[in-house]
């Protein structure tokens, strides 16, 4: 008989060998369990809160400086003085490029002298206007340099709506707070408000896959309505499954995937 078979005859002893009945060892197991787990679970979720926080309000926080607009501009009470529009202000110039965010030119026709008495318009006449010096407006959409975007052939060939992809900026009263990221120095507007990258509306982002998205979406459409028989369709499908990509109807296909895809964006 080995020492370990005495010990357990032993302790079968010392319980008084009653069937049902628990021994020592096994409550005081019982107990040490109990006693260790309650801190754990808790310190468990005490940590994964933290981190939480830490991961989507504190970091996100941290990311994005704020800057303010060097002047608020009312959008709304400048569409009731204008004769033209959006055009009176953001047009396309002679040679198709787009004029973007206005110059001083468009303003000191009304602004040569202070109007009202808005400290918003005081601070521009003052310290622009009467200077002749541009405001540096912050602009949301700004793309890095890399990239080349170009104004005339989305609103003017594909006839676009500015609120597709800039949202509803030209009917607002105030300019919002502009969040420029520390690390890439990319505007807020480019990645997104939200960091999980869920998105609601076409203008809440504008990275490279929301372009590419549409893009695809846009170049299918006219596949569509294009007139194309069974056979072509076929052979389409044939090489979309064999080489994604590589067929005009982009089905399938990525901007990773798309042969000379690169060279639309980046010039
Ligand atoms: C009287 C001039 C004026 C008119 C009219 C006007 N805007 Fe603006 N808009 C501005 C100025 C000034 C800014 C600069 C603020 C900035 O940097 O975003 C601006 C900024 C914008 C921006 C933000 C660009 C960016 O990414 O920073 C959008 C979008 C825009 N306007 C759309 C519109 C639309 C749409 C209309 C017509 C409904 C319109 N605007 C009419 C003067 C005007
Ligand atoms: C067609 C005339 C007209 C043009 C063009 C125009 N403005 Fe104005 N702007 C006005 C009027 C009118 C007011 C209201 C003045 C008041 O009563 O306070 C105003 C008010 C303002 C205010 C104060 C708004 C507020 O909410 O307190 C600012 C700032 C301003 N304009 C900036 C600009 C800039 C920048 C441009 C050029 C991009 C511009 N304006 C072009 C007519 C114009
Ligand atoms: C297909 C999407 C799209 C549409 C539609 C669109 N924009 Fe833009 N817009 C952009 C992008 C992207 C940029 C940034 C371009 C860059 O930084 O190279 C931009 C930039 C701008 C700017 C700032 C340009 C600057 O650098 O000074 C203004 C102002 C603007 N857009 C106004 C408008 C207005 C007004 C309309 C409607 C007539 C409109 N946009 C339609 C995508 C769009
Ligand atoms: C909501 C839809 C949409 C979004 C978002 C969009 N585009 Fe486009 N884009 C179009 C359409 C539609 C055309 C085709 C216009 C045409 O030539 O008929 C186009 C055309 C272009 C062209 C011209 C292509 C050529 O053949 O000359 C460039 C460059 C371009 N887009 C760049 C961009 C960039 C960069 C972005 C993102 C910052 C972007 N687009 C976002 C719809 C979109
Ligand atoms: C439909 C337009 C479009 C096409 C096509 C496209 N890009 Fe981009 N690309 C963008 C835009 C917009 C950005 C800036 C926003 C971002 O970083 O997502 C960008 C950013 C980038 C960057 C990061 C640059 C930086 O400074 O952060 C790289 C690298 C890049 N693209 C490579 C490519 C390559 C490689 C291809 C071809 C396989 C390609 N792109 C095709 C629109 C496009």
């Amino acid at each position: 008989m080995s020492a370990l078979d005495n010990n357990a005859k032993e302790i079968a002893e010392d319980t008084g060998g009653e069937s049902g009945a628990i021994s020592f060892p096994e409550i005081n197991a019982k107990k040490q369990d109990n006693g260790s787990a309650g801190p754990v679970i808790l310190f468990f979720i005490i940590g994964l809160f933290a981190s939480l926080i830490l991961g989507w309000i504190i970091f996100p926080k941290l990311l994005y400086s704020q800057k303010k607009q060097p002047i608020d501009f009312n959008h709304v009470l400048h569409m009731a003085e204008v004769d033209n529009g959006c055009e009176s202000c953001h047009f396309f110039r002679e040679d198709g490029t787009y004029s973007g965010v206005p110059k001083l030119e468009q303003c000191v026709d009304c602004h040569e002298e202070i109007q009202g008495i808005s400290p918003e318009e005081i601070k521009f006449v003052e310290e622009y206007v009467s200077k002749g010096r541009e405001v540096p407006w912050l602009i949301y959409s700004r793309q890095p340099d890399c990239v080349f975007f170009s104004h005339a052939a989305h609103v003017k060939i594909a006839g676009m709506d500015c609120v597709t992809c800039h949202g509803h900026i030209g009917e607002s009263e105030n300019l919002k707070i502009y969040e420029e990221n520390r690390i890439t120095g990319y505007s807020r507007d480019i990645w997104g408000k939200s960091i999980g990258g869920f998105k609601k509306n076409t203008w809440d982002r504008m990275k490279m896959d929301d372009c590419a998205q549409c893009h695809r979406e846009y170049t299918a459409n006219i596949e569509r309505t294009g007139v194309k028989t069974p056979t072509n369709r076929l052979i389409d499908h044939l090489v979309d499954v064999v080489s994604p990509g590589t067929s005009i109807s982009g089905k399938g296909s990525s901007v990773q995937t798309e042969r000379g895809a690169c060279f639309v964006c980046h010039k």
